[in-house]
């Protein structure tokens, strides 16, 4: 059953807590509005041996996200780190089970948005967004990046691309979220919020 209270759905995956961090400021934007949660989601890795399995629930960090997350959210940010320039394959992976929401239209008319973490500037932050774009068009969903209003994107030196948040964690990934990449990723979180109330109405 969906909650009571509209809820922007927040799907990622983090290896080593760049993406999570991008995911949490993100929450915190949906949340500082009235009328919407942001309910956390990720997913469990994938391995090349089809036998394994993990268990049900992580050991820490989000639950992984159920059909039912994605099929009731009102909107959805997806997040991944950069792999060789596009999504990380256990994201990927998941998406690829949606074939049921993308047969009954579930999530069209929804807002959408990507957020991504690289270890290097130019490692693919814009490639990744735009080809997780492609599966959210696919089903119907209404992109939304970050627009230039955001001045940040006019001066950032790390993430920050009008295709959506992103983070660069370094080679080490040990670099935090700056001053430009929270207030990037939280505007973006703000803006998905008041899309997905004001479409909700419009549905
Ligand atoms: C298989 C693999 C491929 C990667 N490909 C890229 C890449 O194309 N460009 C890049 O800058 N970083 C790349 N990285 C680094 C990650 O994108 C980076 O460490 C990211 O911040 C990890 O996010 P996480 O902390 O949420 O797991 C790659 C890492 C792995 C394991």
């Amino acid at each position: 059953m969906p909650d009571t209270l509209p809820y922007v759905l927040i799907l990622y995956y983090s290896r080593q807590g760049a993406t999570r961090a991008l995911a949490e400021q993100i929450a915190a934007g949906v949340e500082s509005r009235s009328g919407i949660a942001a309910r956390l989601r990720t997913v469990p890795p994938v391995s090349p041996t089809c036998e394994a399995v993990d268990p049900e629930i992580p050991a820490e960090g989000a639950v992984y996200a159920s059909l039912d997350d994605l099929r009731h959210c009102a909107g959805l940010a997806l997040g991944s780190p950069t792999r060789f320039g596009n999504m990380a394959a256990p994201l990927k992976h998941f998406i690829d089970t949606t074939s049921e929401l993308w047969i009954g239209g579930a999530l069209i008319d929804k807002p959408a948005t990507a957020f991504t973490s690289t270890s290097s500037l130019h490692g693919g932050q814009e490639s990744t967004l735009i080809t997780m774009l492609l599966p959210l068009l696919h089903h119907g969903m209404v992109y939304a990046g970050l627009p230039y209003s955001e001045t940040e994107l006019y001066s950032t030196t790390s993430g920050g691309t009008p295709y959506g948040a992103s983070h660069l964690a370094g080679q080490r990934s040990d670099r935090p979220l700056d001053e430009a990449e929270r207030h990037l990723a939280f505007a973006q979180g703000q803006r998905l919020a008041r899309l997905a109330l004001a479409l909700e109405g419009a549905r």
